[in-house]
């Protein structure tokens, strides 16, 4: 078993959704590879997995997406030909370098759940983070490093959560949590709070806070077993939301963190827009031109 985890080294990335929300643009390229102004929106996940000090990637992908898995195994010699001296070089060689990746498939759409356990092997037995690509959090520090750091102090598993909207409950894992007392005060007070259920998108009259889940986990290789365990839930999928909440019913102390960060569901086409305008604003090299031009599309 291992004790302290700032060990961890493996993220699974789960890409083998089929996008509906981005048809028709998905018939013929997977959202991961949609760009955000020009970086495809995998790279922000391989970004931050990368800035966290992580090195294994299992990525899930799913028949027909042969563009994103190629887009990962570019070699050297590919990058450097397709590359030259263009200014991304520096950060896409860095970024290749630091990650090594194994694709593995999910044959069928059956749940997020499902999707994880196909990294079974790749992962084994030591604890391991999860991104969902859909969500991009700009953040001060990466949130996976924030929740590295936090799954080092409290073992267990560890959810990134944020408020969300009461309308907007039924669209994600609603986590319950423990009023702060005494010995959690401390917890609290970094965003860290203990959890004391989950429910997979729940009636805005059944959800148990405001605290939605959003695409960050750190979970321990004991998950592989409960996954197995669950049986269809939501949508009539197996959720990780249910897996997880049979692990933390069972004993394992569960945690969610109100990580420090903008999140953008690029998912969807406005919130891709809201991403790419967000991001634009903010990068030195853009951001006059895309005043300029977010000014001119208001008026
Ligand atoms: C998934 C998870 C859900 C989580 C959400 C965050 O839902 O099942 O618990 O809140 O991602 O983006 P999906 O968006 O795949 O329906």
């Amino acid at each position: 078993m291992t004790t302290l985890n700032t060990g961890i080294s493996k993220a699974v990335i789960v890409a083998g959704g089929r996008g509906t929300r981005f048809l028709p643009a998905t018939l013929a390229i997977p959202k991961e590879i949609l760009p955000i102004l020009d970086r495809p929106v995998l790279f922000y996940a391989l970004e931050e997995a990368a800035n966290s000090g992580l090195t294994d990637i299992v990525l899930i992908s799913a028949p027909g997406k042969a563009v994103m898995e190629n887009f990962v195994t570019l070699r050297v010699a590919d990058l450097e030909r397709a590359l030259g001296d263009h200014p991304s070089g520096p950060e896409v060689r860095r970024l290749m370098d630091a990650l090594t990746v194994t694709i593995v498939h999910q044959e069928q759409p059956l749940g997020l759940g499902h999707a994880i356990l196909q990294a079974a092997d790749a992962v084994g037995d030591e604890p391991f983070a999860v991104i969902l690509p859909d969500d991009i959090v700009d953040a001060p520090e990466p949130v996976l490093a924030q929740m590295i750091r936090a799954h080092s102090q409290f073992p267990g598993i560890h959810i990134g959560v944020e408020h969300v909207p009461p309308e907007t409950v039924s669209a994600y894992g609603i986590v319950a949590i423990e009023p702060a007392v005494n010995e959690q005060q401390s917890t609290e007070q970094d965003g860290i709070f203990r959890v004391t259920g989950m429910v997979e998108k729940p009636a805005p009259s059944d959800a148990p806070s405001d605290l939605g889940i959003v695409g960050r986990y750190i979970l321990p290789g004991a998950i592989f077993d409960a996954i197995r365990r669950t049986p269809p839930g939501a949508r009539n999928e197996i959720q990780i939301t249910d897996a997880m909440e049979i692990l933390r019913a069972e004993g394992t102390p569960a945690y969610a963190l109100a990580f420090d960060g903008i999140r953008y569901d690029a998912g969807n086409p406005l919130g891709h827009l809201r991403a790419a305008a967000a991001f634009a604003l903010s990068r030195p090299d853009m951001a006059d031109a895309a005043r300029t031009i977010l000014k001119d599309a208001l008026s």
